[in-house]
Order: structure tokens, then sequence, then C-alpha cells
């Protein structure tokens, strides 16, 4: 989140005393790697995450073989996680991703959310008539680790997968 929205958002939660909601601003791959804790969410919402289209840059993404299982890990057995991008080519890379985990229920969300957007850029992009890729997945049980992630990390490590 930019610095002036955190900010805006703070206003705003102090504003209206509300309780339930706490604002962390930071690396989003740190927080979910130190600060948040596992098994805790009943849904994760991730809205027009940055796909850093740059090759280079492709390791900074939250949905990738390496860091999916930090999104996944937050969820409780049986949460829901919720996703859009405009992005296309990077939401079907998510869709497969998410897909291929075996305890992931994964469905498109055609036509919009019931309830309308849910951001600002959600709503900004509907009135441009972009084309949104919105997807749903449910676990179906613990959030084991992904089979892509454990590719990964064995090839990073030089190991076989076990
Ligand atoms: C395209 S905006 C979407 C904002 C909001 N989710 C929405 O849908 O209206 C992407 C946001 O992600 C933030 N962001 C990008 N990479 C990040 C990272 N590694 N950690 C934390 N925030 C990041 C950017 O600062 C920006 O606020």
């Amino acid at each position: 989140m930019a610095r002036e929205y955190f900010a805006l958002a703070a206003r705003r939660l102090a504003r209206r005393r509300l309780a339930n909601l706490a604002l962390l601003h930071g690396e989003a791959l740190y927080l979910l790697a130190a600060g948040l804790p596992r098994g805790f969410a009943a849904t994760v919402h991730v809205y027009f995450p940055d796909p850093w289209p740059k090759s280079r840059h492709q390791k900074r993404r939250l949905f990738s073989a390496a860091s999916v299982d930090l999104v996944l890990g937050l969820l409780e057995p049986g949460g829901r996680l919720c996703f859009a991008t405009d992005f296309l080519e990077y939401g079907e890379e998510v869709a497969a991703l998410l897909a291929a985990h075996p305890a992931l229920v994964v469905e498109r969300v055609e036509g919009g959310w019931p309830g309308g957007a849910r951001t600002n850029y959600e709503a900004k992009y509907e009135a441009e008539g972009r084309p949104i890729l919105r997807l749903e997945a449910r676990l179906a049980g613990a959030a084991t680790p992904h089979p892509a992630g454990v590719v990964e990390i064995a090839a990073a490590s030089g190991a076989a997968p076990g």
C-alpha cells in the first residue's frame, strides 16, 4: 500500500473507532514470511497486486512458485482466497498455480463480485471497461506445501524433491 493510502486508511480507522482492524505498512513478502501467523485467516483478499512484468523483477511477485505458500499458509482449513487482476497474463499464471495445489478448489468469478467492486482500482478499471480476471479459491484441507514450491526449493538447494 502506498504511504498516502496507508495514512488515509489510518485516519478513517481512527475516526470510526474500529477495533477489529489492524493496518500493517511494509514489504508484503516480508510481512507474510515473518510478521503474520500461519493458518489464522478465514479469507485472504489480494486485489490488483503489482504484476512485475519484467522477468528480472518477477521474484517480487506475490504469486510465484517460491512465494505462493506464504500466501496460502495464512489460510485456516476451509479458508478462502479472493484475487483479482487486470493483468490477464499474470492472472492466468496465478489461476494455473492455484489449480495445481491439491487442496485448493479454484473458481473464476465471471461478471464481477456480488456486491460490486471491492477496491479503488477495481472500480476504476471497471469504469474504464478493462477486462478483469477474478478468482476465488477454497482450501479443502490444511495448507500443505504447494508441489511447485517444493520443486523450486529443492532446485535452489540442489536437492531432489522428496
Ligand atoms: C495496483 S495497486 C492496488 C491497490 C489495491 N489493492 C486496490 O485494488 O485498489 C498495488 C499496490 O500494491 C503495493 N505493493 C506493490 N508491491 C508491494 C510489496 N512488495 N509489498 C507491499 N505492497 C506492495 C503498491 O504500493 C500499491 O499500493
